[in-house]
């Protein structure tokens, strides 16, 4: 079959990647859609079960940062758009170990530039959107909003990453001409969310009667978005996008940590058929993350005046769906949290 675009989506194996897979492959049967993804601790094949055979979708393992392994699969499959989620998008680990961020988020994300300049002729007919993150705007006070002219000022190893493939990004659009186009959003959450970060990290300890851990006073506040509202948008912007622009993408949704893990707690407990209070007795106060950002709240008014974007569900539809979804999926969680996730997260807070 002809295909009218075939779409690299890097990092398609992941959390946002395979929202945005499934959203393509389930819409455009015209549109042939290459998930490349190296397949790292936070990818998993298992969360594209339901279209991994349908003739409009492909696989491929492969490194964003590799010459050899994104040259081969522009050459294979005739890569007319990238839409790029591949990045190591873990905060805490940046901490860690910076390298791998730099590694992957940073020359990866200019290895793919590089060959999406050099494979594509006629520059024009081609898009590359590059998904990132509001993280890069640094931290707010108790007011304002971030919009996307506020000034970039990355904390952490992980936005500071981020921020640069941004820059990078840009730089080829100024430079050589690609039609990039760019996504800035808030904190996502919703199904095939690793337990790692801290909505599906609380709902499985919650599940298994262990800590909550709270990181300092429990009072950062994060700016909450349904990953489907994402991978809607990211759909509209690489569609109908200006070329050369970045949105930001938000649902004016803010909330505590705190605040946000007690009504997780009083919603488990009821799914669960527990006394309410019952899963408030797991919050434990622990260390706090290392330069850890106060509040981020987005302003997304661009994204809705020029693309008639607007979240579909409510922070509380959207925490329901997500929490029956995981209740639902006991074997989807077993599968993530067996290997090395045992050890890699008692070591994390017990250093806490
Ligand atoms: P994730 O960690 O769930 O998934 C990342 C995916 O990239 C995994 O499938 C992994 O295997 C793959 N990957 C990692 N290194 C790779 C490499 N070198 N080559 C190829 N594939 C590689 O991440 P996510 O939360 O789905 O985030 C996706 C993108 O969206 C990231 O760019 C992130 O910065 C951005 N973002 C995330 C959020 C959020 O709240 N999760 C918000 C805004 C922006
Ligand atoms: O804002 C967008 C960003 O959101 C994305 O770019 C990142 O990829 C994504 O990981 C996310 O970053 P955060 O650091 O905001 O998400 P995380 O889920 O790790 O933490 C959310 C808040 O909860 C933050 O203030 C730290 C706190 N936290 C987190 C964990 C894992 C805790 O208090 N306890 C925890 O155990």
């Amino acid at each position: 079959m002809e295909f009218k675009k075939r779409i690299l989506v890097t990092g398609g194996a992941g959390f946002i990647g395979s929202h945005m897979v499934r959203l393509l492959v389930n819409t455009y049967s015209d549109y042939l859609v290459i998930n490349f993804d190296k397949l790292t601790y936070a990818g998993n094949l298992e969360n594209l079960k339901d279209i991994e055979n349908k003739s409009n979708y492909v696989f491929f393992q492969g490194d964003v940062s590799s010459e050899k392994d994104v040259n081969e699969v522009f050459k294979t499959h005739q890569i007319s758009d990238v839409i790029h989620l591949a990045a190591e998008s873990h905060v805490d680990r940046s901490i860690e170990s910076p390298m791998e961020f730099v590694q992957t988020n940073v020359l990866g994300t200019v290895n793919l530039l590089q060959h999406a300049k050099n494979f594509w002729e006629d520059k024009g007919k081609h898009v590359f959107h590059h998904v990132s993150t509001d993280e890069v705007y640094g931290s707010l006070g108790n007011t304002g909003l971030f919009t996307e002219k506020t000034p970039y000022d990355p904390r952490s190893p992980y936005s500071s990453s981020k921020a640069s493939s941004d820059h990078f990004v840009m730089a080829f659009y100024h430079t050589y001409g690609l039609s990039i186009k760019m996504s800035n959003c808030s904190n996502n959450y919703g199904s095939h969310h690793f337990p790692e970060k801290l909505i599906p990290l609380m709902i499985h300890n919650i599940c298994n009667n262990k800590d909550l851990p709270v990181y300092g006073k429990g009072d950062n506040i994060r700016d909450w978005l349904w990953v489907e509202d994402h991978a809607r948008a990211i759909n509209e912007i690489f569609h109908h996008g200006r070329v050369g622009q970045s949105y930001n993408v938000g649902g004016l949704n803010e909330w505590t940590n705190l605040d946000l893990v007690e009504y997780l707690c009083d919603l488990m407990d009821k799914k669960l058929n527990r006394n309410i209070g019952a899963s408030r007795k797991l919050i434990r106060f622990v260390k706090d993350r290392a330069g850890h950002d106060q509040r981020y709240a987005i302003d997304a008014s661009k994204l809705k005046e020029e693309l008639n974007w607007s979240p579909s569900v409510t922070f509380e539809e959207g925490l329901e769906k997500t929490v029956d979804w995981y209740l639902n999926n006991e074997e989807w969680i077993n599968q993530v949290t067996s290997g090395d996730y045992q050890k890699y997260y008692s070591k994390h807070y017990n250093n806490r």
